[in-house]
């Protein structure tokens, strides 16, 4: 397994692959494997064959966290994340870091202070001001809530596409709403890239993998459980009921939410998958999402009903 972190190095193997012939598939993650990431990784590998190469990136991109957000303490362990790597069969790994992504320009820095604001108040960076924003499918949920986020998403993602050439690229079905705008960024931008979404991965009590889940101590870790839980029951309620409006669903949810004593509920909608837009009859196919903090932490599930 190769470790790459320097962008002229990434780009130069990538066309490599690509004149060689070889499939690329990318899966970009911000670290702290767990293994919802590693089955995204077997995804990777069956969409480009055993000729095919994968790479996963590494990185804490500073630009989709909002300034009073866990861009410092969210959590790394790159020499664990590289074993587990090596051990899913990947090919290489690129772990380039802020400088890299948003200073370094031609092989000379473009800011005389690369590492000014980056991660800090403002989760911008000083030599940098090309973004991409997808402008529709990420008003709503997470777009509401981290009104900054989906620029930043988008914008790292589009800049992993020009540097590692994928053919096809693999993303959670934990975070539906990115998935679903960085489908359409591809295709509004024409790049030329599969986009694939893996299924989410539970804990054995439905609670979904994700690397936060590190922060969930003591008796939050049991709290954590009412986002699945509230899944749980919208399935069950539309199962039984076959069309249930969205309002009452929304209001049995927050209850459900408000039991846990250290549980808050940020948002909860109801909406097409493809489209994202909000229904106000909740049918079986529908898509639910919600966050919810618990203590500090805010975790985010979705699934179809
Ligand atoms: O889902 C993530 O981990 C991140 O949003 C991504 C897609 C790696 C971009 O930083």
């Amino acid at each position: 397994m190769q470790r790459v972190a320097s962008i002229a190095a990434m780009q130069r193997l990538a066309r490599q692959w690509q004149r060689a012939g070889k499939h690329i598939g990318l899966v970009p993650t911000m670290g702290y494997l767990h293994a919802g990431h590693l089955s995204l990784v077997k995804r990777a590998r069956q969409a480009v064959g055993k000729n095919g190469v994968v790479a996963v990136s590494i990185y804490v991109n500073p630009v989709q966290f909002g300034p009073k957000e866990d861009f410092s303490k969210y959590p790394r362990d790159l020499k664990r994340d590289l074993k587990l790597c090596r051990d899913a069969g990947v090919d290489v790994v690129f772990v380039p870091d802020d400088r890299e992504m948003y200073e370094r320009r031609g092989g000379s820095l473009s800011s005389p202070d690369p590492r000014k604001n980056l991660g800090s108040t403002e989760s911008r960076p000083t030599g940098f001001s090309t973004y991409v924003v997808e402008e529709r499918l990420s008003r709503t949920m997470e777009g509401a809530a981290r009104p900054t986020h989906f620029r930043g998403v988008t914008t790292v993602v589009a800049k992993l596409f020009n540097l590692v050439l994928p053919d096809v690229a693999v993303f959670g079905a934990k975070d539906w709403q990115q998935a679903t705008i960085i489908r359409r960024m591809a295709a509004d931008l024409n790049f030329p890239v599969r986009i694939l979404v893996a299924p989410t991965l539970r804990e054995r009590d439905g609670l979904a993998m994700s690397s936060r889940n590190k922060y969930l101590t003591g008796g939050l870790r049991a709290q954590a459980t009412v986002l699945w839980c509230s899944i749980q029951m919208a399935r069950a309620t539309v199962k039984k009921l076959k069309a249930f409006p969205a309002a009452g669903l929304k209001t049995a949810v927050k209850k459900l939410v408000a039991c846990e004593p250290d549980a808050r509920l940020d948002y909860v909608e109801f909406f097409d998958p493809d489209t994202l837009l909000p229904v106000s009859k909740v049918k079986r196919g529908a898509h639910m999402a919600l966050a919810v903090f618990v203590g500090k932490t805010r975790l985010i599930d979705n699934a179809r009903l």
